[in-house]
């Protein structure tokens, strides 16, 4: 796999470069793991506690939405956040809408992108996927354990020289023409997760709404959705809070639709 040639994170410089109460205060930055959510579930075993972060080099088995692989080489920004209970159903439910938020938030405040949200959980310039977002929480009998927030950004690499990567994702690198230092983006994307996620939490729903309306790329695109019991083909019409969306039919049906429900999503 060919990677930009550029120095390794320095993780003092993202511990210097904090501005966060809880995440990322407990971090660890790795060479390489299989996938950040499987080191960070490793250490929510072990105890680890809320906010903590873990930031690899490189995955070696990524993993992205619906089973999907997600090839993870260096020179990206590959990020899991441990969040603990106590939470809500609804608000594990929103995280994947809040990760996207924040990092469309950073990179088009920080880098000047003019990045855009597609539900149900992607960052995109010009249709081109930059950036996912895989949510993963534990229960332990009825009640929510914990949640992993993971975040991948294709960034000091170009996309078109691992030939894994489809024709439709994008790169920081090839979108800015050159690398970015990543320690300070992690540092801001982490602030910004905190921000959105207080406001979640103190049920400020309309503080993400805001943004995520102005990011949002979705509304009026056609979409083929395949459910948990049915399939269902429709135009995007809005969201309807963070965790669910509505689409309205061929039929001129509007139908409200839970993200949770939602096995696959197809762009038409
Ligand atoms: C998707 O769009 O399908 C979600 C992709 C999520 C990728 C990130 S990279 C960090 C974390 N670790 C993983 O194995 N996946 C997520």
């Amino acid at each position: 796999m060919k990677a930009y040639p550029e120095p390794p994170l320095d993780s003092n410089l993202i511990v210097k470069g904090l501005r966060t109460k809880r995440l990322g205060r407990s971090l660890v930055v790795l060479e390489e793991c299989t996938s950040t959510n499987d080191a960070a579930a490793q250490s929510a075993l072990e105890g680890a506690p809320h906010g903590f972060t873990v930031i690899a080099e490189e995955q070696s088995a990524g993993r992205g939405r619906q089973g999907r692989v997600w090839i993870s080489p260096k020179g990206g920004m590959w990020l899991t956040v441990l969040f603990r209970a106590p939470f809500s159903v609804g608000s594990v439910n929103a995280l994947p809408l809040i990760g996207a938020v924040a990092i469309a938030r950073v990179i088009n405040s920080n880098l000047g992108v003019r990045s855009r949200v597609r539900w149900p959980n992607d960052v995109v310039v010009d249709h081109r996927k930059l950036s996912g977002v895989l949510v993963e929480a534990k229960s332990k009998g009825n009640e929510l354990e914990y949640a992993l927030l993971g975040m991948g950004i294709n960034a000091n690499f170009c996309t078109g020289a691992v030939k894994e990567i489809g024709q439709t994702s994008a790169s920081l690198l090839e979108i800015l023409g050159s690398p970015i230092d990543r320690e300070p983006l992690f540092c801001s994307i982490l602030q910004e997760t905190e921000r959105l996620y207080e406001l979640l939490a103190s049920g400020d729903l309309g503080g993400i709404m805001k943004p995520l309306l102005s990011l949002e790329c979705s509304r009026g695109k056609r979409v083929s959705l395949r459910l948990q019991d049915r399939r269902i083909e429709g135009v995007f019409d809005n969201y309807d809070g963070l965790t669910k969306v509505c689409i309205v039919t061929p039929a001129g049906l509007p139908e409200t639709i839970d993200t949770s429900s939602v096995v696959s999503v197809v762009y038409l």
